[in-house]
């Protein structure tokens, strides 16, 4: 059997991620989650969220690896993933309503146009009310907020000139836009932060 994938970072900000999500995702019963990777967050959530239903979703290349660690470690309220790219139809119509949606480490990845593209998905998907939370690293005022950020995106750009991270002031202007309100900007550890915005 092929060892699962397997993110270093997922086992180490999932507590810290999952003390926010407790207090944002208290009230959520449908919670979307977009590019779940590993699938190590939505095993770790669905379980500290009992009365959620967690949704994973990504890319068709990340789907062996999720369901192969769904099927190692099922739960009730676990969902495989469903395909979502972002600048593709999101095919979430047979889904209940969302209330929550979750992305971690996505931002800074995927290109200016899917980030566009991410946040207006979630302007035609989540309900009036619900909660999306966002974790990662952003810069303020056009500046890195450490050394090892600055580092990480030098290495982002080697890696795929448009990924990088990305201005928190842009960020809110595409969530303002889609009727998200900032509830909280949470620091974390390792330089990141978490986004909590609420859909007015
Ligand atoms: C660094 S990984 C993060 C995975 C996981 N959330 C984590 O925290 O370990 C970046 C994720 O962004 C997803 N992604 C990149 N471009 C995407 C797109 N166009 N649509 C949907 N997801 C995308 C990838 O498929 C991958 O799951």
């Amino acid at each position: 059997m092929d060892p699962l994938p397997y993110s270093q970072s997922c086992e180490n900000n999932k507590t810290a991620i999952a003390a926010v999500l407790a207090h944002s995702f208290s009230e959520a019963k449908h919670v979307l989650e977009i590019g779940s990777g590993t699938g190590q967050h939505a095993i770790y959530f669905a379980e500290q969220l009992p009365q959620a239903v967690w949704q994973t979703s990504d890319q068709a290349c990340y789907h062996q690896g999720i369901n192969a660690r769904l099927i190692q470690y099922p739960s009730d309220n676990l969902r495989s993933p469903i395909e979502l790219d972002v600048l593709q139809p999101w095919p979430i119509t047979q889904l209940e309503p969302i209330d929550a949606i979750f992305s971690a480490n996505t931002l800074h990845i995927m290109s200016k146009t899917m980030v566009e593209a991410f946040f207006e998905g979630i302007g035609r998907h989540l309900m009036p009310n619900g909660q999306f939370c966002v974790y990662g690293p952003f810069n303020y005022h056009g500046d890195y907020t450490s050394d090892s950020n600055r580092q990480f995106d030098k290495w982002l750009l080697q890696q795929n000139p448009q990924s990088a991270i990305r201005d928190i002031e842009w960020i809110m202007q595409l969530a303002a836009a889609q009727g998200l309100e900032l509830v909280a900007d949470h620091t974390m550890p390792a330089n990141n932060r978490l986004l909590h915005f609420k859909r007015i």
